[in-house]
């Protein structure tokens, strides 16, 4: 046995036991916790907070990382373990203490601007804030260091190994071929969608959502679910993996498809390695990886038509009232409705990309300095006209409607589109590597692709890159043709669009 290897092991459980103590808090602080207690969390959880940053930048934790880097005698996944936590306490280690302060100060000054600026549609109150927080977002660009553009170096916190110049070349095939094919489809007879709007009450809706956690293969004795404002999945360890869902009595949208997201979250966390609790090989690998999984059964899985073949009996059975007269195929066309709207988060599977092509758009010349704060609302308002041939009919419903950039995550958003491209490639791969995958889909058996799964993805943890993963899975780099491929085929046949004529 190495014995710096394990010192380090030891040392980054411990910094894992601090980081879950927090999470486990801020799971609580959504959940469960009482009103007044909102100070004294805060203050728990800032002082965790500081004693992880702490741990994670000792100069110990560094010399053990210089001596190992140097030990041959490592396997290929405790190498590329050192490799990756060395990558993060360099880039740590780049913070001053003054400047970490000043962040958090001003990204709680820019939240709460946010929230009133939202709450009164006025962009103004939020601007001088989100002009300061985006000063030292440029700093922040400038401290970490980068190759190309500013930019890379936020998108790297999220999407380690990411660039622009490859994100470039995703969004512009979402410009140039999704865009007319949304066109197209859009211009086709909408499907009927309006019985997912009737009353489902929460009684109902509650276990029912917990069934389609357990079809899922969810383990509950390794995490629960419960209620929350926003829906989230946290997990302290992947033996204990909590998810959060929401009810809309008058959308059932948000509750199937929103437990089945979380679910697929949750899933890639129990699938693990338990045994390397705190290492990189223990834990995602990205953000958009952790998407991929969460789209795959949202979209690919629970948005197909084989899936409800299954499902539908039982829940037409649930609610007779409301779905009584509607049958499997129109059930399945008003689930895949495509409408181009406003706001991103309730955006169908396709247009969806559109609103991140915005952001990701517009970021970039924020971060650039080619556009400034004051800017802002009207190039987001001609960008919805451009991209989703819409008006914007104000600010809280545009450019104040999501918390990310008040957070100061600039380089999140683009997380979320890969998400659906790694998701549609993998779900192709699976399709060819498991005989028979729609059939089974088709009476009710997950497992076989969660194995795939778990056996392809989960277990390797952070072993590898985003890229390098997809290429050991699918044999290929992130590629938009196969979300393409899967767009046209699917939403061709349920709009009855003439496919010949896209080219992909
Ligand atoms: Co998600």
């Amino acid at each position: 046995m190495n014995s710096n290897y394990e010192q380090y092991r030891e040392h980054m459980q411990q910094l894992a036991d601090i980081n879950y103590a927090s999470a486990l808090l801020q799971w609580d602080q959504e959940v469960y916790m009482p009103v007044n207690s909102a100070a004294a969390r805060a203050r728990q959880i800032s002082t965790l907070s500081g004693l992880a940053h702490e741990k994670s930048t000792t100069e110990k934790l560094g010399s053990l990382l210089t001596t190992l880097e140097k030990d041959h005698s490592l396997n290929a996944k405790e190498q590329a373990n050192i490799r990756e936590t060395m990558r993060v306490y360099k880039d740590q280690k780049k913070y001053t203490t003054a400047f970490v302060v000043e962040m958090s100060k001003t990204v709680s000054q820019c939240f709460d601007a946010w929230q009133e600026a939202r709450k009164k549609s006025d962009f103004s109150i939020y601007r001088p804030r989100l002009e300061k927080l985006l000063e030292l977002k440029r700093k922040e660009c400038e401290l970490l260091g980068y190759n190309d553009h500013p930019y890379n170096a936020l998108l790297n916190q999220f999407e380690p190994g990411a660039t622009v110049a490859t994100l470039d070349a995703l969004f512009n095939e979402v410009s140039n071929k999704l865009v007319p094919f949304i066109d197209e489809i859009t211009s086709a007879k909408k499907p009927d969608s309006g019985f997912l709007f009737r009353h489902y009450s929460r009684e109902k809706q509650w276990p029912y959502g917990l069934e389609l956690l357990k079809l899922m293969h969810f383990d509950f004795d390794a995490g629960r679910q419960d209620i929350s404002a926003h829906p989230f999945t946290t997990s302290f360890s992947a033996t204990d993996v909590r998810v959060t869902t929401r009810i809309n009595e008058n959308d059932i949208r948000e509750m199937i498809w929103g437990c089945i997201h979380e679910g697929g979250h949750a899933l890639y966390e129990q699938g693990l390695p338990d045994e390397e609790y705190g290492l990189p090989s223990g834990e995602a690998v990205s953000l958009g990886i952790h998407e991929s999984q969460s789209r795959l059964w949202e979209n690919n899985v629970g948005r197909s038509l084989p899936f409800w073949k299954f499902n539908y009996k039982h829940l037409q059975h649930l609610f007779p009232e409301n779905l009584g007269n509607i049958d499997v195929e129109s059930f399945y066309a008003g689930i895949n409705a495509v409408e181009p709207s406003l706001i991103r988060t309730s955006a169908d599977e396709l247009t969806y990309h559109l609103h991140v092509l915005i952001r990701y758009e517009i970021e970039k010349l924020l971060i650039s300095g080619k556009v400034q704060v004051k800017e802002l609302p009207e190039l987001w308002n001609s960008q919805y006209k451009k991209y989703l041939r819409i008006d914007v009919p104000n600010d809280a419903q545009g450019v104040l409607q999501d918390v990310h950039w008040s957070h100061g995550s600039f380089g999140y958003f683009p997380t979320y589109s890969l998400g659906s491209f790694y998701a549609a490639q993998f779900f192709r791969q699976a399709k060819i590597e498991i005989a028979g995958l729609d059939e089974m889909l088709a009476s009710g058996e997950y497992k076989p692709l969660l194995d795939w799964l778990r056996t392809n993805i989960h277990v390797h943890g952070k072993t590898y890159r985003a890229h390098e993963l997809c290429k050991k899975v699918t044999g290929e780099e992130i590629n938009f043709r196969y979300f393409f491929e899967y767009a046209t085929a699917k939403y061709g046949r349920i709009y009855q669009a003439d496919t010949t004529k896209i080219v992909s």
